[in-house]
């Protein structure tokens, strides 16, 4: 758990919104609705678009590029929206605004639901990396030899060769796994190249010892597995970072 000052309090209008950079270049979006605040990811989910630039009429936010809206009591997509906003828990002291962090390995969808044990061993595993904007995570035709796991930035996904290259189309949320050919058989060598948008933090998960460590959890194992195929099913429509 990290807990990150953002702002204070007095700086949010009445049923208004503020975004703001805290400390490695990350936006978050501070909403005020009645007694209430709230915080979010100040990007928009679908474009690298300021939500802050956006309408908020103090319960439903609007992206002002292509109208993609969400419920900001919890961040869900409302419309045309065809993702949630990744959501921070807050804290209010003495007027001064907070975001709380939980590890990025606990928020994974992937893991969700597995043994505490189990997340435990898996947690061991992890290595945690600090990754400045603009550095390349993998190319195509790379091992495919660890997964990761997104704690905060933003990463980017190319498909195709040389100049042929063209964007995935999809921006991650904070533990959103990729890189996931690390887990399957036959799979030995990267088709995207992934790149940081951003000053970014990730897990690092050895593909081979989180198999070995799910063989030991038959129940986790199959719980991951279910859920990686419908991760890859999800994404046959969006190309993804393999
Ligand atoms: S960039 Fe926000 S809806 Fe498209």
């Amino acid at each position: 758990m990290s807990k990150i000052h953002v702002c204070k309090s007095s700086e949010i209008p009445a049923d208004g919104m503020k975004t703001f950079e805290v400390a490695g270049g990350r936006k978050i979006l501070i909403a005020n609705a009645g007694s209430n605040f709230y915080a979010y990811q100040g990007i928009c989910p679908h474009q690298d678009v300021c939500l802050g630039e956006g309408f908020f009429d103090g319960a439903v936010l609007t992206c002002h590029q292509h109208l993609w809206q969400w419920d900001i009591t919890t961040g869900a997509a409302v419309g045309l929206a065809e993702a949630p906003l990744e959501s921070y828990q807050i804290d209010v002291v003495e007027g001064e605004i907070f975001v709380v962090q939980a590890s990025a390995l606990k928020a994974a969808e992937l893991f969700a639901g597995i043994s505490d044990a189990t997340h435990d061993r898996l947690g061991e595993i992890a290595r945690r990396e600090e990754r400045p904007s603009g550095s390349v995570l993998y190319e195509i035709g790379d091992a495919t030899d660890d997964l990761y796991i997104l704690e905060s930035g933003r990463v980017d996904f190319q498909i195709g060769r040389d100049e042929r290259t063209s964007a995935a189309g999809f921006v991650l949320n904070k533990g959103e796994v990729f890189g996931w050919a690390a887990l399957l058989a036959g799979q030995p060598r990267r088709i995207a190249r992934a790149v940081c948008l951003e000053d970014s933090v990730l897990l690092r998960l050895s593909g081979e010892q989180t198999l070995q460590i799910l063989e030991a959890d038959p129940a986790a194992g199959y719980a991951v597995m279910r859920k990686l195929a419908s991760l890859i099913t999800r994404q046959l429509t969006t190309p993804t970072g393999k």
